[in-house]
């Protein structure tokens, strides 16, 4: 019999998306398949204190202001987790991140979002460890965090991307008016403003005015030290999942439908009250095949593996499409887009879960091919 390969599951962290990393992890701890695996719990609070023994849940409950996005039936199976026998520390809190859970952990399976757990710090890590992990590398990781560099590069592959001005957060505070003056200069109202490195709609604003445009230049830069200003799309959503290291698969491109009230697919409408979602979208033949070319092509050139899921805005009037934005560690519960995207294309979840897993050991292997240089 082949020995159950332990897998580590990570959540919460320091990231503005922690609630959403710890529904995500919930939801891949119930479905990975225990008879194959056994399954390591260990979550990092959001002050970046490491714990093993915990749950998604009571790391929700640990939350100062919350939405309970974890509900009771998700408390329960996370409960029922086979927790294997790392050694308890002294206190509860791990003073060496992962060096007692590493040797008893086969795999990593990160669920963090966002900063410090999508965007290549965390994967740093885990390469100076040595361990495999689920997921892109450190470089695609960073790029994709970044909604700038992301831009650059894919316009760079020759693939459409919206409009868009950087500002760095110290050039606001030296001289706000002359950043504002800047930014009506380049946009007309609305605009879009976001943090360059962020997620879950956190500090992204639709503004009509200058006086808008200030605060949401402020709250983005709470959040990064660089904002984006972009030309506002009148736009459908869709997006479009990408599995796989060398061999690259597409599944069905789904659409989000942002309801009439939601100025925006904001927080409250991705989490919250979660957005319809149509898989497949009702797009013709031939712009799915696009949206599916353009997310391999992007998957290439931002050097991704594993999982990477594109979303896409479809101008209305031009049925113009752009890429809007990549999400290496998408959200991930069973109900998220990228699961279901796969799950439409013929992947179920528990499949889906394990084959990430395949797909991190051999991403692991083939990095240990290459000669170091010392
Ligand atoms: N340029 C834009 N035009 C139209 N809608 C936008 C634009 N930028 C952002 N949005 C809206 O805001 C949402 C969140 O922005 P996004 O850049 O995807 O940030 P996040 O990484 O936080 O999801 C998008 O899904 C979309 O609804
Ligand atoms: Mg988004």
């Amino acid at each position: 019999m082949t020995k159950k390969l332990s897998i580590g599951i990570l959540f919460g962290g320091r990231s503005s998306e922690h609630e959403a990393s710890l529904a995500s992890a919930a939801s891949v701890l119930k479905h990975l398949k225990q008879d194959k695996f056994d399954l390591v719990p260990i979550g990092i609070t959001q002050t970046g204190q490491w714990m093993t023994q915990t749950t998604p849940y009571e790391l929700q409950q640990q939350m100062a202001v919350t939405t309970q996005i974890i509900d009771a039936d998700m408390q329960e199976s996370t409960q029922h987790t086979i927790v294997v026998d790392t050694p308890a520390p002294s206190s509860p809190l791990m003073q060496h991140p992962l060096s007692s859970v590493a040797p008893k952990v086969d795999v990593i399976f990160p669920l963090l979002h966002g900063t410090y757990g999508e965007d290549g710090k965390l994967q740093g890590l885990l390469e100076m460890i040595g361990i495999p992990y689920v997921g892109c590398g450190v470089l695609g990781g960073a790029i994709s965090m970044d909604k700038e560099k992301t831009k650059q590069i894919l316009r760079a592959a020759g693939l459409p991307v919206v409009d868009y001005k950087s500002y760095r957060r110290a050039e606001l505070e030296r001289n706000p008016e002359k950043v504002l003056d800047d930014i009506e200069k380049n946009f007309d109202y609305p605009c879009f403003v976001k943090p360059s490195n962020g997620g879950s709609s956190i500090g992204v604003s639709k503004v009509r005015s200058r006086e808008e445009l200030r605060q949401a230049a402020y709250l983005a830069a709470n959040y990064d030290h660089k904002i984006l200003i972009e030309k506002a799309i009148e736009c459908r959503e869709v997006e479009c999942a990408i599995l796989g290291n060398e061999d690259l698969q597409a599944s069905v491109v789904g659409e989000v439908i942002i309801r009439d009230e939601c100025d925006f697919y904001d927080y409250h409408a991705k989490y919250v009250e979660p957005s319809t979602k149509i898989i497949p979208a009702l797009i013709s033949d031939d712009l799915a095949l696009e949206i599916q070319e353009q997310s391999i092509k992007a998957f290439r050139a931002l050097d991704l593996t594993s999982l990477a899921r594109f979303d896409f805005f479809l101008e209305k009037d031009t049925h113009n499409i752009y890429i809007n934005e990549v999400n290496t560690l998408p959200s991930f519960t069973e109900d998220c887009m990228y699961p279901k995207l796969c799950e439409a294309s013929g992947l179920a979840y528990p499949d889906l879960l394990e084959r990430l897993i395949e797909l991190a050991v051999e991403s692991y292997e083939d990095r240990q091919r290459n000669s170091s240089s010392s």
